[in-house]
């Protein structure tokens, strides 16, 4: 499973009606989902996930904003995934996200940025498996 890569369209975008539009655009530009479901994350499964990020200033934010409703985790597979995935979403900060990325069109803030990739093959594995156990993984 070198080809996969882990999104989450987070509670700002399900929030505001987008979920929908992101699924679309992400199957446009040719992942297939092989893994999805709809979460309300807690405290502990918030922070878990982003456990490399515990010693940040924006850490506790972070997770308030992580756990204010309902997101949704994908398993996404395509060759390349992880870096055509993150040229798909943008920039983490959506001033700086091009045209056309889903964090230009759907992003207000760095912490409210619509949208998780992983960063690397590893990291795609590690954060596939924190939401997904191989047999929900198609
Ligand atoms: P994400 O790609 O999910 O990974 C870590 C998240 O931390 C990032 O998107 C942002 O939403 C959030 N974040 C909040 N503040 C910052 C910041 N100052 N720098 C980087 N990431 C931030």
């Amino acid at each position: 499973m070198s080809n996969i890569t882990l999104t989450i369209i987070k509670p700002d975008a399900v929030a505001k009606g987008h979920t929908g539009k992101i699924i679309d655009h992400i199957i446009g530009a040719g992942f297939k989902v092989r893994a999805m479901k709809m979460i309300h994350m807690n405290d502990r499964e918030a922070g878990g996930f982003y456990d490399v990020h515990r010693e940040r200033p924006f850490f506790n934010d972070l997770v308030s904003f992580m756990t204010s409703g309902p997101c949704v985790p994908m398993v996404l597979e395509k060759d390349n995934a992880v870096t055509d995935f993150r040229g798909v979403i943008g920039a983490t900060n959506p001033k700086e996200a091009a045209e056309g990325t889903i964090r230009n069109l759907y992003a207000d803030s760095i912490e409210a940025n619509a949208i998780h990739g992983s960063d690397s093959d590893e990291n795609a594995r590690r954060e596939a498996s924190y939401f997904f156990s191989e047999l929900e993984i198609f």
